[in-house]
C-alpha cells in the first residue's frame, strides 16, 4: 500500500476509531498514580496533549499480578476506573481520541508489589537480568527484578480472562474509545513470544505457533469484548529491553501478524529496533517492510503504526512507504501541542530526563505550548465526533 497524496496532518480511520490526523501519542509510563488510582493531574497532563491523532495512555495493569513499578495506573479496581472516567471525558471535551495500554509485565516485577509477596509469574522460570523502580523512602530505586515462577497451563485462562476483563472495564465503565494490548518491550506477552524468555515444553512454548498461541488468544478475547476495530496491539521485534531475546524474530513476527490480519484490529504498532534507541540493530537484523507485507498479503486492513526516534522527515518517509500513523514518545513528554510543532516545523522543547518518572507538575503538566494559532477547518469539524 502506497499513501503518496496523504500527509501527517490528515484525517484517517484505524478500524472504528476516526482520528484527527496521523501523529500518536506513544505510551509513556510517568509513575504519577499513588495507588494505581488516575489522578486529576493526570487528566490535565492527557487534556494538554489532546490534539494528537490518537492518545495511547501509559501501560496500566489488567491485575496486581501485573503490576511492575510503583505508582502506574490500574484497571482492575473501581476507583481506578473512575479515575480514568475523568481522564478520558477530559480528553474527549477537548477533542481527542484515547485507548490504554493494556499491561501485564510478567517476570519484570517485584515481590513488594505482589499479593502476599509471592513471585512475578513468567513462561519460565528465568530471572530478567533487568531493574524494576521501587519507591523507597520517597526517593524512586532501581532494584533488580525478583526471581520469577513458571505459568501453569491451568493458570493461562485466567490471564486471558484478566486481559479481557480490563479491556471490557476500559472501554465500558472508563470511556476509553478502544485498547491497546502490550506484547512489546520483554512484557509477558513478549516474553511467551520469544526463545530466550519462553522455554516450555508444552503447547505454549517450542514452535512459533506454541509461543504465539498466549498472544493470540489474548488478542481475539479482546476483540471480542470491545470489536477488534477498537483493538490495537504493540509489537518490537528485536528490542533488546527487559533482556529479551528470540533466536529467530522474522518468522515469528510474520507468522503473529498474518494471524492478526484475521482479525480486523484497529491498528498493529511496531516499535523499529531498540526501545529509545537506534532503529538498526546489527547483531538483530529484521526486515520491517516484510513484516508488514506479510500481514497486508493477510488480508489485514488495520493501520500500521510505527515508532522509534521520529521527527517529522522520517514520519514522511515512513508514510511513503506506506506506513499509516506515526507514534512519537519522547517529544510528547515536552511538546504538549506537538502537532502544531510538527505542523510549523518547530521549534521543539527538550525533556527534562529526572521528571520521566514520578513526582508532580514539575517536568509533567508544565510545558509551554506554542502561542495559539487557529487549527485548520478539518480539525474542527472532526473535533465534533472523534469516534464514529
Ligand atoms: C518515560 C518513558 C516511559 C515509557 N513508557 C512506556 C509504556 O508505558 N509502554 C510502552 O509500550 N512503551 C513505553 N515507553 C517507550 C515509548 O513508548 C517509545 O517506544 C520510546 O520512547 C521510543 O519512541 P521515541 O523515540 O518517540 O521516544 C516509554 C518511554 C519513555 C521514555
Amino acid at each position: 500500500m502506497s499513501n503518496d497524496k496523504a500527509t501527517l496532518f490528515d484525517s484517517v480511520r484505524a478500524g472504528d476509531l476516526r482520528l484527527r490526523n496521523r501523529v500518536v501519542m506513544a505510551p509513556l509510563t510517568r509513575n504519577r498514580a499513588p495507588n494505581a488510582i488516575p489522578t486529576a493531574l493526570m487528566a490535565q497532563y492527557y487534556t494538554q496533549r489532546a490534539s494528537a491523532g490518537l492518545l495511547i495512555s501509559e501501560a496500566t495493569a489488567i491485575s496486581q499480578q501485573g503490576q511492575g513499578y510503583f505508582d502506574v495506573p490500574g484497571l482492575y479496581g473501581a476507583e481506578q476506573l473512575e479515575g480514568w472516567k475523568s481522564v478520558t471525558r477530559d480528553v474527549h471535551a477537548a477533542g481527542g481520541t484515547m485507548v490504554v495500554q493494556l499491561w501485564h509485565v510478567g517476570r519484570v516485577s517485584h515481590t513488594e508489589l505482589q499479593a502476599d509477596g509471592a513471585a512475578p509469574v513468567a513462561p519460565s522460570a528465568i530471572t530478567a537480568k533487568t531493574k524494576t523502580v521501587l519507591m523507597r523512602d520517597g526517593v524512586p530505586t532501581f532494584v533488580d527484578t525478583s526471581a520469577p515462577r513458571a505459568l501453569r497451563v491451568v493458570e493461562l485462562p485466567g490471564i486471558v480472562h484478566d486481559f479481557q476483563a480490563a479491556a471490557r472495564n476500559a472501554v465500558e465503565t472508563a470511556g476509553f474509545d478502544g485498547v491497546e494490548i502490550h506484547g512489546a518491550n520483554g512484557y509477558l506477552l513478549d516474553q511467551f513470544l520469544k526463545s530466550g524468555s519462553n522455554v516450555r515444553t508444552d503447547e505454549y512454548g517450542g514452535s512459533i505457533e506454541n509461543r504465539a498461541r498466549l498472544m493470540l488468544e489474548v488478542v481475539r478475547a479482546v476483540s471480542d469484548a470491545v470489536g477488534g476495530g477498537r483493538t490495537g496491539i504493540r509489537l518490537s521485534p528485536v528490542t533488546p529491553a527487559n533482556d529479551v531475546y528470540d533466536a529467530d524474530p522474522q518468522p515469528l513476527f510474520e507468522h503473529v501478524v498474518r494471524e492478526l490480519a484475521t482479525l480486523n484490529l484497529a491498528y498493529v504498532h511496531v516499535i523499529v529496533g531498540a526501545t529509545g534507541g537506534p532503529r538498526v540493530l546489527p547483531d538483530r537484523p529484521f526486515d520491517y517492510a516484510a513484516m508488514m507485507a506479510a500481514y497486508r498479503r493477510a488480508g489485514g486492513k488495520g493501520a500500521w503504526m510505527v515508532n522509534n526516534g521520529m521527527d517529522k522527515a522520517l514520519a514522511e518517509r515512513e508514510l511513503a512507504a506506506g506506513a499509516d500513523l506515526f507514534a512519537f514518545g519522547r517529544p510528547y513528554i515536552a511538546n504538549p501541542d506537538l502537532v502544531e510543532r510538527l505542523r510549523r516545523g518547530g521549534p521543539f522543547n527538550q525533556g527534562d530526563r529526572d521528571t520521566y518518572y514520578g513526582g508532580g507538575a514539575k517536568g509533567y503538566t508544565d510545558y509551554a505550548t506554542l502561542p495559539y494559532q487557529s487549527s485548520s477547518k478539518t480539525d474542527s469539524a472532526l473535533n465534533q465526533s472523534a469516534l464514529t
